[in-house]
């Protein structure tokens, strides 16, 4: 459905596409991941020559979009296009926001664009909105009614820039929940997302971009589960994994709160997991280890969570001479580090550099 053979776009100052090859076919729902700045905008605004890109090929169903003299307008109308901001025309309803492009660009008449209109609220959950002005709506619908307004131009692919990441985190729901129901459906779609649970759950192919290009191609279980190439496993790894390096008895102890709660946020995990997580980490990382430890010194504290089982494992390392921090004679912190956690269990490997290790789970 679209071919793209040594695709390259450069900027002034940076080249976010080097020499990209791929083939979308129909029925794909692609998830394009990676770092900020690796391009994932870059090449879907080139798909649909929103950028021009410097060298290379695109074909849609055979056609060269990139050929001098092509008709590109005739082309772009295959492809529909949702971005992080809606761009809704604050002057029109709802219902003629979506009605307009259909009567002026597919020759709709006024019933045939409002029929389907219609058909289209009905079925992003905002039929009784139809008469309203967009800017009396929640963010949330007005993603809907742009997500709407792009399906009535009937294009056979839809593009989505981050649809969710300008929106207040309850409305990301209802957002995905429409983009799902597009993917069940069977509708072509390349969406960058930094949500990656979404990712995953909706998608059958993933792009991890980096490197100037679409550096892993693979399917989600792949991608996320089992990364082959390195970088996407650090990334991967990076997702799911919190590190904090502390090295000095004045560290910014809130801060590493604030990152918990971040980083608890961004997994979905429950509240009182990130309580207790956050009152291990002072009762056994700063109460206990910390209050011992002489300069120079490091400790490394490792926050991994596991979806499976909604619970996180958190792993403390250090320098120095072991020492068992079970065993303090600090009862109260010990006690309270023991109520936050389902278990606790203490290791030394002397050839380590951080040889002291502490291993927590916590629920
Ligand atoms: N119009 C432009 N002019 C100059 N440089 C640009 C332009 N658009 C993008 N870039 C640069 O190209 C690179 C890729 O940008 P792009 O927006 O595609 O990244 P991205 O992967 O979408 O990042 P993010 O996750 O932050 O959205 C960046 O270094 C960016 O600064
Ligand atoms: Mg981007």
């Amino acid at each position: 459905m679209i071919r793209i053979e040594h695709l390259r776009k450069e900027y002034p100052t940076a080249v976010p596409l080097k020499d990209v090859n791929v083939e979308i076919h129909k029925g794909d729902v692609i998830s394009v991941i990676g770092p900020s700045g690796t391009g994932k905008s870059t090449l879907i605004r080139c798909i649909n020559m929103l950028e021009q890109p410097t060298s290379g090929k695109i074909f849609v169903d055979g056609e060269e979009i990139t050929e001098k003299g092509c008709d590109v307008a005739r082309i772009r109308r295959k492809m529909g296009m949702v971005f992080q901001h809606f761009n809704l025309f604050p002057h029109m309803t709802v219902i003629e926001n979506i009605m307009s492009a259909p009567m002026d660009l597919l020759g709709k008449s006024k019933q045939e664009a409002y029929d389907k209109g219609i058909e289209l609220l009905r079925k992003v959950g905002l039929a009784d909105k139809a008469l309203n002005y967009p800017d009396v709506m929640s963010g949330g619908q007005k993603q809907r009614v742009a997500i709407a307004r792009t399906l009535a131009m009937e294009p056979e692919i839809i593009l989505f820039d981050e649809p969710t990441s300008a929106l207040d985190p309850t409305m990301i729901g209802e957002v995905q929940a429409v983009i799902r129901d597009l993917a069940k459906q069977g509708t072509t779609m390349i969406i960058v997302t930094h949500e990656m649970k979404f990712a995953r759950e909706i998608c059958n192919r993933v792009f991890y971009m980096d490197q100037g290009g679409i550096y892993e191609d693979g399917p989600p279980e792949q991608i996320f589960d089992a990364p082959i190439k390195e970088r996407t496993r650090q990334f991967i790894r990076h997702l799911k994994v919190l590190e904090y390096t502390i090295t000095s008895a004045d560290f910014d102890f809130i801060g590493f709160n604030t990152q918990i709660e971040e980083f608890g946020r961004k997994h979905r995990i429950s509240q009182r997991t990130i309580y207790n997580i956050q009152a291990y980490i002072e009762e056994m990382c700063v109460q206990i280890i910390l209050s011992r430890m002489k300069a120079p010194f490091e400790i490394l504290v490792t926050i991994e969570y596991s979806e499976e089982h909604d619970d996180a494992d958190v792993m403390i390392r250090y320098s120095g001479e072991a020492f068992d921090p079970t065993q303090t004679d600090n009862e109260l912190s010990m006690l309270l580090a023991e109520r936050a956690t389902e278990s606790i269990i203490y290791r030394y490997e002397p050839e380590e550099k951080l040889g002291n290790i502490v291993e927590a789970q916590i629920h």
